[in-house]
């Protein structure tokens, strides 16, 4: 079985690249599992580049291949912010109430969003690639559902907010299932 070392201690992240990688023959294990201790400064300008920031301090530290994810929510009507600040941009129970009032007069065709979940890769020899995946949709009115987390109960695929379908269904279309199913086809095809 291979080993690839995922740049989170996040037991969800974790989960999801399992479910995914495992087919493969490729065990995921979290950073402090591989006995990294890392916590870089995210200052990139985009997903892919705090991915890679994420994926190098890791590869250093361990010399094992890996992977680290980066994602976030661009509103169209706000010159695509909060982008790579969408954990920073409020306290958790405060995002969507924030996104809501700055769209308060926004029409509904002026409300269109997207996620972007970019992953980046750093195989065995320190080769690097990045993948993305991205989800579109437009920024409801008020929030709805109570699955997900972060921007999901204001973010409408369709005839839903994503905090208003199951794991499975939020999978299927999301940013971040569409960037670890272009990983498996990264892993999967001979160059990867
Ligand atoms: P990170 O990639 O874990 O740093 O996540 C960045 C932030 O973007 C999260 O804290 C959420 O606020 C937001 N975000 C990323 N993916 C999702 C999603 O699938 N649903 C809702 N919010 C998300």
């Amino acid at each position: 079985m291979i080993k690839l070392v995922m740049a989170t201690n996040n037991a969800n992240k974790l989960r999801e690249a399992s479910e995914i990688l495992s087919p493969l023959g490729i065990e995921v294990i979290s950073q402090r599992q591989a006995g990294a201790d890392c916590d870089p400064e995210e200052n990139g300008a985009s997903f892919a580049e705090n991915a890679m920031i994420k994926a190098r301090a890791v590869h250093e530290a361990v010399g094992l291949p890996v992977i680290a994810d980066d994602s976030g929510l661009c509103v169209d009507a706000l010159n695509g912010e909060p982008g790579v600040y969408s954990a920073r941009y409020a306290p958790d129970n405060e995002k969507c109430p924030t996104i809501l009032k700055k769209l308060e007069n926004v029409p509904d065709e002026e409300r269109g969003a997207h996620f972007v979940c970019s992953i980046a890769y750093i195989d065995g020899n320190g080769k690097e690639k990045v993948v993305e995946g991205r989800c579109s949709g437009v920024i409801a009115h008020e929030e709805k559902g109570s699955g997900g987390f972060g921007y999901d109960p204001i973010f409408k695929y369709g005839d839903k907010t994503l905090a208003e379908m199951t794991p499975e269904e939020k999978n299927k279309i999301s940013h971040r299932g569409s960037a670890l199913r272009a990983l498996y086809e990264l892993l999967s095809s001979e160059e990867g």
